[in-house]
C-alpha cells in the first residue's frame, strides 16, 4: 500500500475528530449534478482569501464539487479539470483560483517541498481549492472550509461541510436558510 494513502486515511479520521469546527452541515447528493450545484451555491458566496479543503477517497466527487465552486466564481466549466498530473491549475474568475490536487504527495514535508506555502500565499488574494487536502492539513490556515465526502452508493454521496472562522460559518448559515 502507498504510504501516503495510509497517512491520508489516518488524517481523515483526525479531521473527523476535529472538535473545533465552528459550524457543520451534512448533506446527501444524488448524482454529480447535485454535487456541482451545491459547489456552485458555495462558490457564489466565496470572497477572496478562501481556502476550501476537499477530503475523500478516489472518485468520491472532489473534482465535481470543485467544478461547481468554480462555476459560482465565474469560471467557464470547460477550463476546470482535475490537475492530477499538473498538480496545480490556475483559473481567473471573480478572482484568481488555484486548484490543487495533492494525491501524489506523501505527507506534509512533501507538501513543503513542492511549495504549498507559496501557493497558499498567492491564494490570499484569491482562492485555493485543494483536493486530497488531508495530506497537508496542518499547513492550511485556521480559517477554512473542509468538505468530507463519503461514497454511499454509485450515485449517492454524503458531504460534510465543516467551517472554521466567521466567513465560512456565515456561508453555511446562508446555505442552511436558503
Ligand atoms: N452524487 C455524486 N456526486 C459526485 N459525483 C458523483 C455522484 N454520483 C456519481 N458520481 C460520479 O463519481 C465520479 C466523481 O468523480 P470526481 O472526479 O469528481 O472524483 P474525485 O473525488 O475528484 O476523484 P479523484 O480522487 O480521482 O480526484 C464521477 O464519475 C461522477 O459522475
Ligand atoms: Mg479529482
Amino acid at each position: 500500500m502507498h504510504s501516503g494513502r495510509g497517512l491520508g486515511y489516518a488524517l481523515i479520521d483526525m479531521v473527523r475528530a476535529e472538535a473545533d469546527a465552528e459550524a457543520g452541515l451534512s448533506l446527501i447528493t444524488r448524482g454529480p449534478g447535485a454535487t456541482r450545484d451545491l459547489g456552485r451555491r458555495i462558490g457564489e458566496r466565496l470572497r477572496a482569501g478562501s481556502v476550501i479543503a476537499l477530503v475523500g477517497e478516489l472518485g468520491c466527487g472532489k473534482t465535481c464539487f470543485a467544478k461547481g465552486l468554480c462555476a459560482g466564481l465565474g469560471i467557464p466549466q470547460r477550463e476546470v479539470n482535475s490537475p492530477t498530473f499538473a498538480f496545480v491549475n490556475e483559473y481567473r474568475g471573480r478572482f484568481l483560483v488555484l486548484h490543487l490536487d495533492l494525491y501524489r504527495l506523501d505527507d506534509v514535508s512533501a507538501g513543503l517541498e513542492v511549495g504549498i506555502l507559496d501557493y497558499l500565499t498567492r491564494a490570499e488574494k484569491g482562492a485555493a481549492i485543494i483536493e486530497w487536502a488531508d495530506r497537508v492539513l496542518p499547513l492550511l490556515p485556521d480559517d477554512r472550509l473542509v468538505v468530507e465526502f463519503d461514497v454511499l452508493s454509485p450515485r449517492k454521496r454524503r458531504l460534510r461541510l465543516l467551517a472554521r472562522g466567521r466567513r465560512f460559518t456565515r456561508v453555511l448559515r446562508e446555505l442552511e436558510s436558503e
